[in-house]
């Protein structure tokens, strides 16, 4: 079997922190959600990965390399515009070829990874295809599955205004090549996209066997700074903590807590789960649970909880908790030391502030 990793598209729900960014390379508990999908793939036992880019595409090339890293062989398909997710199957046909392959969008993550999936599809050489839904609390926002009486998927629709049910489309497919027969057939729906769910559907139609899989663990589409978060919040339960960094005598470091390599923490208190990123220092603050602080920060006389900092940032001085927000990279938060007294940020284009 071979991978397909999604990554074109532009992350415009993620403003401003990619705005110069692609969001897949956005890092939730200190690794980018890209990379967790490469190695998800990966652990499934696939060692051929193609990913599908768009204009972030060199930033994603830099990143990812030839996967060599990863231990996988990783192959560019670059699409000229964000065109649908099935018409990013279609461009891949080269790469797949006709063998059977899961497709995995590149801004998913997913509790308990894929191999249970791939060895269900890969045992079963009469599926077409399996794709994978879980209950969720707004299913508009979603490709959405309607079972009939037997379990079996009697229709899909994609943001549907009237959902028929609650089961959404999580971003794993796993096709034979009979679906590039659909992508040649279908149109463009309402927001001008070939719709995978619309090839889907099409298979189904065709007399093809797709089999839905139910998911009970959580899944996040991280497209939001709050499913960002949440996301965050989630993988860094799951994290088992390590400490390579520094923690001097003042500190007090929760046991759910991972310091990366060089990091240092100074008379500061950090609760976890948590993590702390390489060469990032902490001084007489106090780091909250459910924090991931990326590399070469710098945190001083502050509170920061529930949040995200990425990289070479420096928040200094600030009176008031930091709660509940995402922070670019090379971003500055401080207080002039000089009266009057003011606060001081370097924030990006569309940056929501909320001061006490
Ligand atoms: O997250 C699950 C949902 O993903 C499914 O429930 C929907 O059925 C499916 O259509 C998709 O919906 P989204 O509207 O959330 O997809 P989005 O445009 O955010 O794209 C998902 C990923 O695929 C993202 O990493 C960008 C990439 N992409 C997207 C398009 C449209 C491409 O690589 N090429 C594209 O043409």
């Amino acid at each position: 079997m071979k991978g397909l990793i999604l990554s074109g598209g532009k992350g415009t729900r993620l403003y401003p922190l990619t705005y110069t960014r692609a969001k897949q390379l956005i890092p939730v508990a200190n690794k980018p959600v890209l990379f967790r999908v490469i190695e998800a793939i990966r652990d499934a036992g696939i060692d051929e990965i193609g990913i599908v880019i768009g204009d972030t595409g060199p930033e994603i090339r830099q990143a990812v390399g030839d996967g060599a890293q990863f231990g996988v062989a990783v192959t560019y398909i670059p699409q000229e515009a964000p065109l649908g997710l099935a018409h990013a199957v279609k461009i891949s046909r080269e790469f797949l070829g006709d063998d059977r392959f899961v497709m995995f969008l590149g801004d998913n993550v997913l509790q308990g990874g894929i191999s249970p999936l791939i060895a269900d599809f890969a045992h079963h050489d009469d599926w077409n295809s399996q794709i994978v839904l879980t209950a969720v609390e707004h299913p508009e926002q979603y490709g959405v599955a309607q079972l009939n009486a037997e379990g079996r998927i009697a229709r899909l629709i994609e943001k549907p205004k009237d959902p028929p049910s609650n089961l959404a489309l999580v971003g794993i497919y796993m096709f034979d090549h009979h679906i590039f027969e659909a992508t040649d057939e279908i149109a463009p729906s309402f927001r001008g996209e070939l719709e995978i769910t619309d090839a889907i559907q099409w298979l189904v139609d065709h007399g093809y066997s797709v089999y839905p899989h139910i998911h009970r663990g959580w899944w996040i589409d991280t497209g939001r700074p709050d499913d960002m978060l949440t996301a965050n919040s989630l993988v860094l339960e799951e994290l088992t903590p390590a400490v390579a960094g520094y923690v001097d005598r003042d500190s007090e470091v929760d046991t759910r807590v991972t310091i990366e390599q060089g990091a240092e923490i100074i008379n500061s208190v950090v609760r976890g789960p948590a993590i702390i990123g390489r060469n990032t220092r902490i001084v007489n603050s106090y780091v909250g649970p459910f924090t991931s602080i990326y590399h070469d920060v710098l945190i001083e006389n502050s509170e920061i909880e529930r949040s995200i900092v990425l990289e070479h940032s420096a928040i200094r001085d600030i009176p008031a908790r930091i709660q509940d927000s995402l922070i670019g990279r090379h971003a500055a938060v401080d207080i002039s030391a000089l009266r009057p007294r003011a606060i001081k940020m370097q924030l990006g284009d569309h940056s929501h502030l909320e001061l006490l």
